[in-house]
């Protein structure tokens, strides 16, 4: 089931593999980064974006394996759900270097893939990680929203229209704001369950 769909994720994890006109190819090679693809189901009705992968990530090939995995994996948990049952990407597939944020040269070269893994999977409900995820889907399908804080958004419903159709987007804080915030442990784990409808 859904072969067609997970054979054409292959396709875009190859074409990313090769992606030598990225910005971010030199800096891979250099350190012997692997890119980072997304992963999870193809079916999957919920889409988790996140902004671009750190060090652990680049070092494993998998988006979200470092300390704000460990809180992906315990919101996921919440809502009775296994990675496995959601799929999960990133802005970028390249690390940055040192972490910095992702510049608008990278996020263009990596936004045709990111929009087509979207095509392919067709969630219902986009959780956008983040301001740069955020940022993203609301700019391309969005009639609102667009250059609002995540303060002003972050736990809200907004309507999208994706090329598959109407699609929920829920910005949500990035997992790893909670390292600099403590606060927000709570409010990240509360704004989660609003994708629990879309399970
Ligand atoms: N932060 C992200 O935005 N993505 C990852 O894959 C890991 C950390």
């Amino acid at each position: 089931m859904g072969t067609d769909k997970a054979e054409e994720l292959k396709e875009i994890a190859q074409e990313i593999r090769e992606l030598k006109e990225s910005p971010l190819y030199p800096y891979r090679r250099r350190h012997g980064y692997l890119p980072v693809p997304g992963v999870g189901s193809a079916e999957a009705d919920i889409m988790l974006i996140g902004e671009a992968p750190g060090r652990q990530e680049a070092e494993a090939g998998r988006p979200f394996v470092g300390k704000a995995g460990e809180v992906l994996d315990q919101l996921l948990e919440s809502l009775d759900l296994d990675r496995e049952d959601v799929y999960i990407t990133n802005v970028v597939k390249d690390r940055p270097p040192g972490n910095r944020d992702p510049r608008a040269d990278e996020i263009e070269v990596y936004a045709p893939f990111l929009l087509r893994e979207i095509a392919i999977v067709e969630p219902v409900a986009i959780g956008s990680l983040g301001r740069f995820a955020t940022d993203f889907v609301l700019k391309r399908y969005a009639q609102r929203g667009h250059g609002r804080t995540m303060d002003d958004l972050h736990g809200r419903v907004l309507r999208g229209d994706a090329p598959h159709g109407e699609v929920r987007i829920v910005p949500l804080y990035h997992p790893a704001a909670v390292f600099y915030n403590r606060e927000l442990e709570e409010i990240i784990q509360e704004d989660f369950q609003v994708l629990a409808q879309y399970v």
